[in-house]
């Protein structure tokens, strides 16, 4: 018999928002993200579809309803497409969502459809080919990228797009992005630089604040909030005018919203992190590969949650709090 029951932290935060990583590599090397030379996590290491449709599961059983698969970068990963069948047929699961580079939705855009992705975050830093290929490490794929949003957009799947914003490097480009936003009727969400780095180039002059990108596009658009959803590092705006579209601003450097956090977090290697901000992650696989039981896992995966750090004011002060934690390819987004 399951035990059942919500899974919550000390601090009563109930995780409904399972993030899987579901592998380490990609074929891109953005440089707030990547190390130069990434050790990746052997093959034998990594979860294979179905011990992670295993896992999914007992996180659904415990009312998590929202999964989003991330990488690394999750479309280089084999059998993604089945993987996404697999998750799509668990019964209670809500939401089914992807974060990308978006170099490999030209071809499986349409395939990820009809498994039953519904939504897809596409990470574009630039709308100018020569710097987006000079922050993504990788020459004469912009075009190809573009390419696979707007087959993501024909086929039916939502598009997002997430633009980290460093300063100095892009963010004369908000504006452009706005106006893209708009014309495409597309949200387009501006990502504090996180200290999250494999190079640990971040510094905090390089953060550009939510609310100084905010204010700048009040300059030229009026904005109004969306409320707030609970748990959201997001803080969305719509146009006042009626345009379709709209922006959000993830503040999880300047304004990190931890006391409502919703998030927990699955390593391609099978751990637990219950929160980015700390270098605590606690390993299913030893478990999972022993022949235990859904509850014996169900109760590990409680005991760590229970673990979960109590998060960070800003990172710009919280000086208790290591400034490089993990690069983010080692956890996804
Ligand atoms: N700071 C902020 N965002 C980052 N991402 C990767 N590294 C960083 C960082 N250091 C972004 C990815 C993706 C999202 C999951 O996180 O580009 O859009
Ligand atoms: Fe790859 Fe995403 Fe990291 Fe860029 S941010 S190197 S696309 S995992």
């Amino acid at each position: 018999m399951r035990k059942g029951g919500p899974l919550v932290d000390s601090f009563g935060r109930v995780a409904r928002k399972l993030r899987i990583s579901v592998t380490d590599r990609c074929n891109f090397r953005c440089l707030f993200c990547m190390p130069k030379n990434p050790v990746w996590l052997d093959r034998k290491e990594v979860l294979s579809l179905e011990e992670i449709t295993r896992l999914t599961k007992i996180f659904v059983g415990m009312g998590v309803d929202k999964v989003r698969l991330t990488g690394g970068e999750p479309l280089v990963r084999k059998g993604v497409v089945d993987l996404v069948r697999m998750l799509r047929e668990i019964s209670g699961l809500r939401s089914l969502a992807m974060t990308t580079n978006g170099y490999y939705l030209a071809e499986l855009a349409g395939p990820l459809k009809s498994a039953g992705l519904e939504s897809v975050t596409v990470s574009l830093h630039s709308l100018k080919p020569d710097r987006y290929e000079e922050v993504i490490g990788v020459q004469g794929v912009f075009e190809r990228v573009l390419r696979g949003i707007r087959e993501a957009l024909d086929v039916g799947i939502k598009v997002k797009l997430n633009v980290v914003v460093i300063k100095g490097c892009n963010d004369d480009e908000i504006l452009d992005f706005v106006s893209l936003a708009r014309e495409a009727g597309m949200t387009v969400r501006f990502i504090e630089y996180m200290p999250f780095d494999g190079e640990r180039l971040w510094r905090p002059e390089l953060v550009v604040s939510g609310r100084e990108i905010v204010h700048k596009v009040s300059e030229r658009f009026r904005l109004e909030q969306e409320p707030r959803e609970s748990g959201s590092t997001s803080k969305n705006f719509r146009f006042a005018d009626g345009s379709p579209g709209g922006i959000g601003v993830i503040t999880s450097v300047t304004e990190p919203f931890c006391s409502d956090c919703d998030r927990v977090r699955l390593t391609a290697d099978g751990r637990v992190v219950p929160c980015l901000f700390s270098k605590s992650s606690y390993d299913l696989k030893p478990l999972l590969r022993s022949g235990a039981s859904d509850d014996e896992i169900e109760a590990f995966i409680k005991e760590a949650f229970m673990k979960k750090f109590a998060g960070v004011e800003t990172l710009l002060r919280a000086e208790a709090v290591p400034k490089h934690v993990r690069a983010m390819y080692t956890v996804g987004g």
